[in-house]
């Protein structure tokens, strides 16, 4: 196996439906990764290997798509508990901690993810880290009352914000009408603590540190595709 990063997210993407059993309640994630999990499940329930699958997009794009696809689309009031929930990341520890949000969907992606009993997270290799932070900066999703004081705020614990802007060179303002402030923390040497700051803060809305939240990794990489469990 091998290929460019495209291909890479599609097999892992795709990989990652293998898990997926009829009946299920799907979360579907945001991004150029689990947007093919999305494809590949409808190709599944087109051709009828897949049935009774409602699903929980997590942002606006992946609900156009699902809907274009006719997957049936169901919302967490009507289902509450989600079986299995496939999104992709933007960097990933050994120990299976994330960085999500560069797509700009990590509120939902988290409500989400909460809710699932079974989070599967899908990446090309490149998304591999030893430590959270020394490739990514973490989104931090502020309301915008006031958040010139949460890039204050986050400068004080060490990080160097960007407030991010929109392809239409606009403030980019997310699903739930908020903006995100790109923090470059460099390697992050306890993400429990900063994650725990991050909650503490009236103004944030939520952060992209998923912490202790995957259970399954799928890796596709030069050598295939790899499984790999969280420990509990
Ligand atoms: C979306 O908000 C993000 O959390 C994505 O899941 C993450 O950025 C990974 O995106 P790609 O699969 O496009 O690299």
């Amino acid at each position: 196996m091998g290929g460019s990063t495209q291909s890479l997210k599609q097999k892992a993407g795709s990989a990652a439906v293998e898990f997926v059993q009829s009946g299920m309640v799907v979360g579907l994630g945001t991004g150029s990764t689990a947007i093919w999990a999305v494809r590949r499940l409808a190709e599944l329930i087109d051709s009828k290997k897949l049935a009774g699958i409602v699903a929980v997009p997590t942002s606006a794009a992946t609900e156009a798509e699902a809907r274009k696809l006719k997957i049936s689309l169901t919302s967490l009031e009507a289902h509450p508990s989600v079986d299995l929930t496939i999104d992709g990341a933007d960097e990933v520890d050994p120990n299976l901690n994330l960085i999500k949000g560069a797509g700009g969907a990590l509120l939902r992606e988290k409500i989400v993810a909460q809710a699932s009993r079974r989070l599967m997270i899908a990446v090309d290799e490149s998304k591999l880290s030893l430590q959270l932070g020394q490739n990514r900066p973490v989104p931090v999703e502020v309301v915008r009352f006031g958040w010139k004081t949460q890039q204050q705020f986050l400068e004080d614990l060490g990080a160097s914000v960007c407030l991010r802007i929109g392809t239409d060179e606009k403030m980019f303002v997310t699903d739930q009408g908020n903006y995100i402030l790109d923090c470059r923390f460099g390697p992050i040497h306890n993400v429990f603590q900063l994650s725990a700051q991050l909650n503490g803060r009236t103004g944030i809305v939520e952060h992209g540190l998923f912490v202790r939240m995957t259970t399954d990794l799928i890796v596709a990489g030069s050598k295939g595709i790899d499984h790999r469990k969280a420990i509990t």
